[in-house]
């Protein structure tokens, strides 16, 4: 019964097309997680890894209730399935979920979807109570038949069998501007063991430099009673867009220079910032084809106010530098004025 469950609820996302239902499937499927749920998860095992801060497993769990960031993720990762089946039909598709929670949001709905033999995939957690947890929901949905290993391990240094060929490595480890949790370094792992025709999810995450208003731009508080669509969020209208910073996908990190942080270009700091006295990085996640989650319609990409111009008015410009060796952070440095000597 609980499969059937399952199935429909995940069923309804995928045809889902308004914001309004996507709400609503989203509470449906939150619903059920908890109503399937004997053990109340842990808030004290967050985990602190050389890349970032692994959510508790209460704070996991959670996750489900931003409930954009689950229905487009579902969205995009049922369509990346489907087409990685039409293109190889004759063999199972091998699936790599780094950062599975307790609920394992991301891909157990959707089995139900598929043949059995047709999934193999992996998932991975270091909290020993979320894979623990995903175990438990396996067999309380009566998924067992699908071949799923749950490995407790740290994604950012997890190496995959040499027989295990990933078409599909899925990673949803992210906050806000990308800081504190660990994605760029779980993605940089993943990307290296991802043969060419593989699948990354999200397929692009993009960071955008603007001087804005951070207090007047659209901001996501409450994803539960909040949340709007991209079509009802009103942009900060004297935002300057200033540059793309880097866009997070497979061919990032076979470039040169990327080892564990990222430096811009010097900006210059305009003279007249009333109308924008911020400097902010915009989030947009481009999840797969045409799927995409943009500014403030989920948690993860709300806008992040890195400094305000007040501050720096000795300075002419400004250079970004995005440090994801440890718990990953921005900076900055300042470029002095030059002063004009009046002879
Ligand atoms: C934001 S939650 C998302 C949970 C679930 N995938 C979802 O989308 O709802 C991120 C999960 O990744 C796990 N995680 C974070 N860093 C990790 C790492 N380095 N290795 C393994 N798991 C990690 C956390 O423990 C947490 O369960």
């Amino acid at each position: 019964m609980f499969k059937q469950d399952i199935e429909s609820i995940v069923k309804s996302i995928i045809t889902s097309e308004t914001v309004k239902e996507h709400i609503k499937c989203a509470a449906n499927l939150s619903g059920y997680y908890k109503k399937i749920t004997v053990n109340k998860y842990s808030n004290d095992n967050e985990t602190l890894v050389k890349g970032g801060v692994a959510l508790s497993s209460s704070g996991a769990a959670d996750c489900v209730d931003d409930y954009l960031r689950t229905v487009y993720f579902i969205k995009g990762i049922h369509k990346a399935l489907t087409k990685l089946c039409n293109d190889f039909p004759e063999r199972s598709i091998n699936i790599l979920y780094a950062g599975c929670g307790p609920y394992a949001t991301l891909i157990l709905p959707l089995l139900p979807l598929f043949d059995k033999g047709r999934i193999n995939a992996i998932l991975l957690d270091i909290n020993a109570s979320s894979i623990q947890s995903v175990h438990n929901l396996i067999s309380v949905i009566g998924l067992e038949e699908y071949q799923l290993q749950l490995i407790e391990t740290d994604a950012i240094t997890y190496v995959k069998p040499d027989d295990f060929i990933i078409d599909l490595a899925i990673s949803e480890t992210m906050h806000y501007g990308l800081t504190r949790e660990p994605q760029v370094a779980i993605v940089k792992n993943l990307i290296k063991q991802l043969p060419s025709h593989g699948i990354l999810i999200p397929q692009e995450i993009s960071i955008d430099l603007a001087y804005t208003f951070f207090d007047y731009e659209p901001y996501l508080k409450n994803a539960i009673n909040e949340v709007k669509g991209r079509n009802e969020l009103q942009p900060y209208s004297h935002r300057v867009f200033i540059d793309r910073l880097f866009t997070i996908n497979k061919e990032l990190f076979s470039s040169p220079g990327y080892e564990l942080k990222f430096i811009s270009n010097f900006y210059e700091l305009p003279d007249n910032f009333i109308n924008h006295p911020d400097v902010c990085v915009f989030t947009e996640l481009k999840i797969f084809d045409d799927i995409e989650l943009k500014t403030a319609e989920s948690y993860i990409t709300n806008p992040y106010c890195i400094v305000s111009i007040y501050g720096l008015t000795g300075y002419s410009g400004i250079q970004l530098e995005y440090d994801f060796s440890e718990i990953p952070k921005w900076s900055y440095k300042l470029k002095e004025r030059t002063v004009s000597n009046p002879d």
